[in-house]
């Protein structure tokens, strides 16, 4: 197999390294498409070029590897590729979850497969189990922690009891978060990954707007205290279920009990829960983000075009499900600052109430859709975390 590679960042240069550590896949890269020519790279600079065309249009690619950082030339080189025939690789998943109906369209065109196992929680072997393993109607929800900036953040503030600034400022410093870190904070990367899985879970096509995504960027020292002294710690949770026809999902933190499996999972690793009617719950876990973990991902998809396997879609076709969250109900703590800063009328019931000088907080029960149109929703001064009692 001959590979057309664009980007040679962090995940292009992983699949550079396993490709060459993993012996037993002849694939060779032929070229590199990337953005700054005067770069220092790693390999030899014959390999490189700024010119899409000298690998679209080249015969003797077969393969189109797209690993760059920019959604809206990543669906264009992957139109392109897809419409000459070749078979395409990414983990590009802002620029999937964005384009799955055109996407989905294009390999139905085409014929050509279009694979992004990488774009899900890295390392995580997921929506091949979904397409495959799971093939049946009998999967009621898949959920999880399936972001690793956020997921680093978290595990410092509990592990070693420090805030949330001084959290973002180790991932930071330490290339676990970008210096604008807004796309993992706010919760926005792990709700692509969700919009994706939801396709391959359920069969439903779901924009991202239509999603709620709550970021961890409001817990304070007020927060933290609240769970320690419950005895819990914050995940950052995206889920998505489905109720008979109707299929829903979201993306907000989660008080989790120390001794739940999901607080064991730490630092950069993602954590995949699959329940289903008869084998319960399973949950995967593994680097949901680096190098290596995301090269090994979409070496796995190359490995897989050697047998041209390709997704069938099958839930897409074969159920009336719909997206729907009207009847969904949650559980949430809500911390705020003063009375009347959250409309108690959106609420079904109150359970419990606090109030003090430093602060407020109540838990109580909460259509989804009623959240996702509260107008205090996004008050800087107001922080939601899901209630889940375990
Ligand atoms: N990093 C992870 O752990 C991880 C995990 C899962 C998925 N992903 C996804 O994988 C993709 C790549 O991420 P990354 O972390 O490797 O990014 P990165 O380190 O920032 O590298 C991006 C690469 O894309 C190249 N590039 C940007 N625009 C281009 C264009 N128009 N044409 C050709 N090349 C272009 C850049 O070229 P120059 O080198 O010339 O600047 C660079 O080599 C993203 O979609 C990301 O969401 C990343």
């Amino acid at each position: 197999m001959k590979l057309g590679l664009f980007g040679f960042g962090c995940v292009g240069q992983g699949l550079w390294k396993v490709l060459h550590e993993t012996k037993g896949i002849r694939a060779d890269i032929k070229r590199i498409c990337i953005k700054h020519p005067d770069k220092q790279r790693p390999v030899p600079g014959h390999f490189f070029t700024t010119n899409p065309l000298d690998i679209l249009d080249d015969p003797e690619v077969d393969i189109v590897v797209e690993l760059i950082d920019d959604a809206e030339a990543a669906f264009a080189i992957v139109s392109a590729a897809l419409e000459r025939g070749k078979a395409v690789v990414s983990a590009n998943k802002k620029m999937i979850a964005h384009r799955l109906p055109e996407l989905y369209s294009l390999q139905q065109k085409t014929g050509a497969p279009f694979l992004y196992e990488g774009a899900c929680c890295a390392s995580i072997p997921i929506i091949r189990n979904l397409e495959e393993y799971y093939d049946n109607d009998l999967l009621t929800s898949v959920e999880g922690i399936f972001n690793g900036t956020t997921n680093v953040i978290l595990s410092k503030i509990f592990d070693e009891n420090i805030s949330f600034r001084e959290a973002l400022a180790y991932a930071q410093a330490n290339g676990f978060a970008e210096s604008d870190p807004s796309l993992d904070v706010d919760a926005f990367d792990p709700k692509f990954k969700l919009c994706i899985l939801l396709l391959h879970a359920f069969g439903v096509f779901v924009a991202p707007e239509k999603v709620l995504n709550l970021g961890v960027g409001r817990i304070n020292d007020f927060d933290i205290q609240f769970a320690q002294s419950r005895g819990q710690v914050i995940k950052l949770i995206a889920r998505c279920y489905r109720e008979s026809d109707k299929v829903g999902g979201y993306c907000i933190p989660r008080f989790v009990h120390r001794k739940h499996r999901y607080a064991n999972v730490r630092n950069e690793y993602n954590a995949v829960t699959l329940e289903s009617a008869f084998s319960e719950h399973q949950t995967f876990v593994g680097k949901g983000a680096g190098d290596k973990a995301t090269g090994c991902a979409v070496l796995s998809d190359i490995s897989a075009l050697r047998y041209q396997y390709k997704y069938e879609y099958r839930k897409f076709s074969q159920n009336g499900t719909f997206f729907d969250i009207t009847d969904t109900e949650l559980k949430v703590y809500v911390r705020h600052a003063f009375e009347g800063q959250v409309d108690e009328a959106d609420f079904i019931s109150i359970e419990e109430r606090y109030s003090s000088a430093n602060a407020r907080y109540w838990i109580g029960k909460i259509r989804l859709q009623q959240l996702q149109q509260a107008r205090w929703l996004f008050d800087p001064e107001v922080n939601v975390v899901e209630w889940s009692g375990v």
